[in-house]
């Protein structure tokens, strides 16, 4: 290290073990703010042998992220996750990602996601449906499970035509039924190598080979009888890339379905059940909600067009992903040293950014731990670094689903509030449980109220 740059502020740490126990013992999110409330805005963390830092500038995020980006690749930081969706659109890296984003880049702008609106509401429909003809007012039910099942549907029909929800397509309940458990494997902290003939690993491999073949069914059945469908799934299969004139082959298009059903149901699903937590403790911002969807759409169900009115239900939604953002901490490898504002970055070691904690910077926030909508008016917005708010993370690797949450979210919001609003029983105290998503701890129990 150059004489003149300075050391990374480093709290106390064990031998060997560095932070770990710490981590361990105080769980990671509160660990996390913890050090940087004490230390600022960059802190140098052992994990075991592994090097991190911990950063929650947004200048220095934005290094990370857009202006020295080549030296913050995903390595494997993201391999469990890779497990699971192999080289999909999350995972993959360098020109191999680019290739692939130029490719999926259509099926999420304006004229896919047009097409898109009509399942997002037909669920909703369904499950309003389902909830008149079984919920009476006053019973509690978990938000987090019916917002579950219901961005599961919307993720499912749209992606690849497959109705999630139904008990008699079996592979919708096998789909479901392996993902639940390679996703709680992905999730075992330090697994030993798959090869290894352990129980455990067995029993993920054989899994894993169920869901490929529920998989790559979809996708033949699809390449048989084409029909007339526009989801992902199809979208993927006539993709060509302009630059290489390349196309997906099968274990692509496997690899990015699946991606694509992982990264886009539960984020979605947390979102809005923190939003609709939200509401009900913030009686004054259900009033304004309320007046915006019962005026916008009169009691009608919502279309693509009136997205751009329903402002207000966008800006709540906007600030309940700066309050509880689903992906609550990302992380990079350092490829090479950098140097960041006098203080040496050492190549090798990871970056661990966290949308939370930057959402809750009070230099950049006023109040950070209050909820506020009007903090997404347009001024207020571009008064703000852009690099102080990113739910859908910044810069090349943004979300590509940004938009698709967003419509999702509004029209979900719109449908459902239309008639029904929520409160928190009494006596249940609503907790975050950080995991790999910001999910409220033992689900989201709420006492449903007709609206008229
Ligand atoms: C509120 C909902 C959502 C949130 C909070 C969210 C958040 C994020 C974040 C933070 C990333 C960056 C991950 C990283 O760089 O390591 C990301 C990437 C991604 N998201 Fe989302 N997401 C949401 C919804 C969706 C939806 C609905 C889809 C698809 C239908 C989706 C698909 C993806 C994909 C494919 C990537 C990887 C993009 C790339 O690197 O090129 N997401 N998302």
């Amino acid at each position: 290290m150059s004489p003149l740059l300075r050391e990374v502020p480093r709290p106390k740490t064990y031998p060997l073990v560095g932070h770990l126990p710490m981590l361990w013992k105080q769980g990671m999110m509160g660990t996390l703010k913890q050090y940087w409330e004490k230390h600022g805005d960059l802190v140098e963390l052992k994990l075991g042998p592994q090097r991190a830092y911990l950063v929650s500038s947004p200048d220095l995020i934005k290094r990370i992220v857009l202006d020295n980006r080549e030296n913050y690749p995903k390595g494997d930081v993201y391999d469990a996750f890779r497990l699971l969706v192999g080289n999909g659109l999350v995972t993959s890296d360098g020109s191999f990602w680019r290739r692939q984003r130029r490719m999926i880049q259509p099926s999420f702008q304006r004229e896919s996601l047009k097409s898109f609106v009509h399942d997002m509401v037909e669920t909703s429909v369904a499950t309003l449906d389902r909830w008149q003809g079984s919920l009476d007012d006053g019973v509690t039910v978990d938000i987090a499970q019916e917002m579950m099942r219901l961005t599961m549907q919307v993720i499912g029909t749209t992606m690849f035509g497959v109705d999630m929800d139904s008990k008699t397509d079996r592979s919708s309940q096998a789909f479901k039924q392996v993902m639940s458990y390679v996703i709680q494997q992905g999730n075992v902290p330090f697994r030993l190598p798959l090869w290894l003939p352990l129980p455990s690993n067995i029993k993920l491999r054989r899994s894993l080979q169920t869901l490929n073949r529920i998989v790559y069914g979809i996708i033949e059945q699809r390449k048989n009888d084409p029909g007339t469908k526009h989801d992902f799934l199809s979208l993927c299969l006539q993709a060509q890339d302009k630059e290489t004139g390349l196309s997906m082959n099968e274990e692509q298009v496997r690899d990015e379905v699946i991606t694509m059903f992982l990264a886009g149901h539960e984020t979605t699903s947390n979102a809005l059940s923190w939003t609709w937590y939200l509401l009900s403790q913030h009686p004054e911002v259900e009033a304004r909600f309320h007046e915006e969807i019962d005026t916008v759409l009169g009691g009608r169900l919502p279309t693509y067009h009136d997205l751009s009115q329903l402002t207000y239900t966008k800006m709540v939604l906007q600030e309940a992903l700066r309050l509880y953002p689903p992906v609550w901490l990302l992380a990079r490898n350092v490829k090479d040293n950098d140097e960041w504002s006098g203080y040496s970055i050492r190549g090798g070691s990871i970056v661990l950014y966290s949308p939370f904690l930057t959402h809750r910077h009070p230099e950049h926030w006023e109040n950070p731990e209050q909820f506020d909508p009007e903090r997404f008016q347009p001024e207020a917005v571009q008064a703000r670094h852009k690099f102080s708010y990113l739910p859908f993370n910044l810069g090349p690797r943004l979300c590509i689903g940004k938009h698709f949450a967003l419509y999702e979210g509004q029209l979900v919001l719109a449908t459902l509030g239309q008639h029904y609003r929520f409160s928190v029983p009494s006596g249940h105290n609503v907790e975050m449980h950080p995991e790999t998503m910001l999910q409220p701890r033992g689900g989201m129990p709420m006492v449903v109220h007709k609206r008229y």
